[in-house]
């Protein structure tokens, strides 16, 4: 089984967008990770509506929405025709996050939830089968560039075992500080997808350290 691989737009230069969004549309990767963030829920203001419509435009691969913003139940119809096709949100910042869930999934994009660092995998076990996907978050949300969680593993380990005693298909993506060192770890204790920005974005070719991802993670499951 091979993991994904979601370069973060978050790290691109932005003056050359159309570039690095064909970069990604050549590479190897899978998704487009796009962060946006309000300077509310996290403290950093990131991209709205326009910016994210524009990548829409130009890139060939899903783009996989990460909403860091309060209320994120206000806008969930404008980002599908922003033209998300995975729209995740966190889930400390939803009261009515079932209601949310539906919401997303009524737009027919696929339905995602975020968890902080500080939030237990076991808050999700009367939602984990109404998931597509959950973001294990590996840093504090609101910056590129931030160093790993170690505690992340224990997570992910945690999760995966949720995910398969209700049968879910739900997949695992890890957010934040994933390198080419840990990426085969974290596709062996159980994720499905990795997110990567200062990784990708400031190594000095980009599509190849996106190929070396693809390739650390390659996961040959032991056969019994
Ligand atoms: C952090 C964002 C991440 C970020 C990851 O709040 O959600 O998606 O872009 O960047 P790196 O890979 O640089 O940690
Ligand atoms: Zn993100």
């Amino acid at each position: 089984m091979s993991g994904l691989i979601a370069p973060s737009i978050l790290s691109a230069d932005f003056t050359r967008l159309r570039e690095e969004v064909d970069m990604i549309n050549h590479s190897e990767a899978d998704w487009f990770h796009v962060d946006v963030m309000d300077g509310v829920f996290v403290p950093n203001i990131t991209m709205g509506f326009l910016v994210v419509k524009a990548i829409a435009r130009m890139a060939t691969k899903p783009l996989d929405v990460h909403l860091m913003t309060v209320h994120p139940e206000h806008y969930i119809q404008q980002w599908r025709d922003a033209g998300a096709q995975h729209i995740t949100v966190h889930y400390e910042a939803c009261t009515h996050l079932h209601r949310v869930i539906q919401q997303i999934k009524l737009t027919g994009a696929k339905a995602g939830v975020a968890i902080n660092p500080h939030t237990p995998v076991s808050l999700l076990k009367d939602i984990i089968s109404d998931l597509d996907i959950v973001i294990v978050m590996s840093v504090n949300p609101g910056f590129g560039g931030q160093a790993f969680i170690p505690h992340t593993f224990k997570k992910v380990s945690e999760l995966s075992d949720l995910i398969h005693s209700q049968n879910a298909s739900t997949l695992i993506e890890i957010d934040g500080g994933v390198t080419l060192e840990n990426a085969t770890m974290l596709i062996e204790t159980g994720a499905d997808s990795l997110v990567a920005g200062n990784t990708v974005f400031n190594s000095p070719n980009p599509t190849e350290t996106i190929r070396l991802l693809k390739k650390a993670a390659k996961h040959n499951k032991p056969t019994l």
